[in-house]
């Protein structure tokens, strides 16, 4: 009988990981190509970014494993596919690249400025990179302060095994429609925001840093549609002593609109699950904050807050399927459904 040595079965993996088509370990054909520790092609994403043609093609950027510093701003017509070198494009542990800055939102101007990754484009997909704003630390100055990984603006925007590192307000959807496949995103205070945009987020970990809220959805009126939808994701806790501390969301606007369906909520939520904005403010009348076939000790239990509401299978699997809540889903890459 023949036995495989360990690094015989690791070489076999390798094969095998690169034979299933998961690796993205070389330039796609045409892409520009970025690496930090080398001299040919670019140093920084954003130099990258900016030799692209401001037109509808579509363009490809590469990106060799590093870190790499600053900010990125996409605003570009066309699609634009930025691409982290990895050996397993729906492993967001397995990321290589890391792209990094440090900047609150008061000294950046606005919210938007202060992301690391800014995206305006429409149809633009996003794999394998951790996009940190490492201001914000927990306690002391980072506590209560805006500093984004991620500004998502724009149409039929795709994450795909992408890492979103901050404390206060991680990511927000400005606008627009995104998918967000695989990711991970890690935050305390607010970490997933907005007013405008409508995303949905299927297999990732929310991972609470601290007491505080996953959502701050703003949705102003039911004149217009945002919202989030949260599909077979799963909630940690990355810090200890605060299972049990975490609330789903709290509504930056009234009409706060929040679903979460087949997800493992583990000992993460606290038991009322949801709660007001602030206690001079609650705005809480007009909320749409549901649940639906989650597990884990903190799932739906007889003390969820009165303004949380369970829903039924037909409204979670209808009205808030991908093509319900983004209105399409042939953008979506199919990879990561
Ligand atoms: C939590 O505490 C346990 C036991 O002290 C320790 O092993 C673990 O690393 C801690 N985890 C974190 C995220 O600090
Ligand atoms: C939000 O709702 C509260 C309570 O119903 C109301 O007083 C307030 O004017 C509303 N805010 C907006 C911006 O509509």
């Amino acid at each position: 009988m023949k036995v495989l040595s360990l690094i015989q079965l690791l070489a076999l993996e390798t094969i095998i990981v690169v034979a299933n088509g998961l690796g993205v370990t070389e330039p796609p054909k045409g892409a520009v190509v970025v690496n930090v520790n080398s001299n040919s092609g670019y140093k920084s994403i954003q130099d990258a970014v900016s030799s692209l043609p401001d037109d509808t093609s579509s363009q490809t950027i590469f990106i060799y494993p590093g870190t790499y510093h600053g900010q990125v701003v996409l605003k570009r017509k066309g699609p634009t596919t930025l691409q982290g070198y990895t050996e397993d494009i729906k492993n967001q542990g397995a990321n290589k690249v890391l792209l990094t800055n440090s900047l609150v939102a008061s000294a950046a101007g606005s919210n938007t400025k202060s992301a690391t990754l800014q995206v305006y484009s429409d149809d633009t997909k996003v794999y394998n990179i951790n996009i940190e704003n490492s201001y914000g630390t927990g306690g002391g100055r980072g506590a209560q302060a805006q500093a984004l990984a991620l500004s998502q603006s724009g149409l039929r925007n795709g994450y795909y095994g992408v890492g979103f590192l901050s404390y206060q307000d991680t990511v927000y959807t400005a606008s627009g429609t995104s998918y967000f496949g695989s990711t991970y995103i890690q935050g305390a205070v607010d970490y997933i925001f907005g007013m405008k945009g409508i995303a949905y987020f299927y297999n990732s970990v929310l991972a609470s840093s601290s007491y505080g809220f996953i959502t701050a959805q703003g949705r102003e009126s039911s004149d217009y549609f945002a919202g989030y939808v949260f599909d077979n994701v799963k909630l940690i806790t990355v810090v200890n002593g605060t299972d049990n501390g975490v609330f789903l969301g709290r509504p930056w606007r009234n009409h706060s609109t929040v679903v979460f369906k087949n997800s493992d909520f583990g000992n993460v939520v606290k038991l009322a699950g949801w709660t007001t904005w602030t206690t001079d403010s609650p705005q809480t009348d007009a909320v749409y904050w549901a649940e639906y076939n989650n597990r884990g000790a903190s799932a739906w239990n007889p003390s969820r807050a009165s303004f949380a509401r369970q829903i039924g299978k037909d409204e979670a699997e209808g009205k808030w399927s991908v093509v319900g809540t983004l209105g399409s889903d042939g953008w979506i890459d199919s990879r990561f459904r």
